[in-house]
C-alpha cells in the first residue's frame, strides 16, 4: 500500500512539452480501440508498417498438404523470421511451441473441405481464441459465392461484434472460388465488402492489372496471400509489385515452405516487405542464404 506521508513532492510535469497526439500508423485504424491497435502493432511492424505473416492453416481443407506434413520439422524453423503465424487451433496446440512469442492471425472459421463444397464454414468459439491469445481472427468471406456468400459475410460480421467487444481485430480472408476471376474487379468488390462489413484488415490476392485501385478502395490494411508455388524470384516479384502497389505485407505459405530453402526464402521475403528490395536484390540474397 502507498505511503500517505513523507512522499517525495511531485514535480516533473513536462510544462510547456507538448504530448505526443501522433495518429496510428495503419490506414483506416486510428479510431479503434486500444487493445485492438495494441494487437495490430505485435502483427504489423510500426516501423516499416508492413507484415511478413506465415501462413500455415492450408490442412483444415487440404489435409496433409506439401511442405506441412511434419509441421514440427518445417514450419517451427520458420517461426522466428516471421512477424505473425496464421495457423488454425488444432496446429497450434499441437505443434507451435508456446515460447516462440509470436502474434497469431488465428484460422476461425471451418466448415467443408476440397472434398466437398468449400466456404460451408462455421466459427470457432471466442473463448476459445482469447484462451490462445489471439491477436486476429481469420474468417474465410466468400464473396460471389451463391451457396455461402451470406453464410460467410454473417461469420465476418460476428467476428467483427468479437473484435468490438474483446479487442481483437479481425482479418477477413477473401476466398476465390472455381467460378470467381482474380481480376481487379472482383479482388476490388470482396475487399471492400469485408472493410464495409468491418473487417480491420483484408487478406486478398494479388493481381497484375488494378492492383493499386484494390488497395486504394479498401479503406483498411491488404495484406496478400501467396498462391501457389511459383519459382523464388517470380515469387518475389509478386511481393514486391504487391507492396509497392500499397499492399501493408503479405500472408504467405506455399512459397515459403515449398521453397527448396524456406529459410532463405522468408528473410529474403521479409527484405522486399520491409525494407522494399527490389526482387532482383531480394533473390540475391535468397541465393546467398542458400550457400552460406
Ligand atoms: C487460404 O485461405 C489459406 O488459408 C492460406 O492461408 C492462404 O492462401 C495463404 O497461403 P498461400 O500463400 O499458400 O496461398
Amino acid at each position: 500500500m502507498a505511503d500517505a506521508e513523507g512522499n517525495i513532492d511531485a514535480k516533473n510535469y513536462g510544462i510547456g512539452v507538448e504530448t505526443n497526439n501522433e495518429g496510428f500508423f495503419l490506414k483506416g485504424s486510428g479510431n479503434l480501440d486500444w487493445g485492438v491497435k495494441a494487437r495490430l502493432s505485435r502483427i504489423f511492424n510500426p516501423k516499416s508498417g508492413n507484415t511478413v505473416m506465415l501462413a500455415f492453416d492450408h490442412g483444415y481443407i487440404m489435409g496433409p498438404t506439401s511442405g506441412l506434413e511434419r509441421m514440427d520439422l518445417s514450419i517451427v524453423p520458420l517461426i522466428e523470421y516471421a512477424d505473425c503465424i496464421m495457423c488454425t487451433r488444432g496446429s497450434l496446440r499441437s505443434v507451435v511451441p508456446p515460447t516462440c512469442n509470436k502474434p497469431v492471425a488465428l484460422r476461425f472459421s471451418a466448415g467443408s473441405t476440397i472434398l466437398t463444397e468449400l466456404n460451408n464454414e462455421c466459427l470457432a468459439g471466442i473463448e476459445d481464441a482469447i484462451k490462445l491469445d489471439a491477436s486476429a481472427l481469420a474468417p474465410m468471406v466468400a464473396i460471389g459465392d451463391p451457396n455461402f456468400e451470406a453464410l460467410t459475410i454473417k461469420n465476418l460480421a460476428k467476428c467483427v461484434d468479437y473484435t468490438a467487444q474483446y479487442g481483437i481485430p479481425t482479418l477477413g480472408v477473401t476466398a476465390v472460388g472455381k467460378n470467381l476471376v482474380r481480376d481487379a474487379r472482383y479482388l476490388g468488390l470482396a475487399t471492400r465488402v469485408c472493410a464495409e462489413n468491418g473487417a480491420t484488415f483484408v487478406k486478398t490476392y494479388y493481381c497484375e492489372e488494378g492492383f493499386e485501385k484494390v488497395v486504394a478502395g479498401c479503406p483498411v490494411p491488404i495484406v496478400i496471400a501467396g498462391g501457389k508455388k511459383l519459382p523464388e524470384k517470380d515469387a518475389l516479384e509478386l511481393a514486391y509489385k504487391a507492396i509497392s502497389s500499397g499492399a501493408r505485407g503479405v500472408d504467405m505459405g506455399r512459397n515459403i515452405f515449398q521453397s527448396e530453402n524456406p529459410v532463405a526464402m522468408i528473410k529474403a521475403v521479409k527484405a522486399v516487405v520491409h525494407e522494399g528490395m527490389k526482387p532482383d536484390e531480394a533473390f540475391e540474397l535468397y541465393r546467398s542464404e542458400v550457400n552460406k
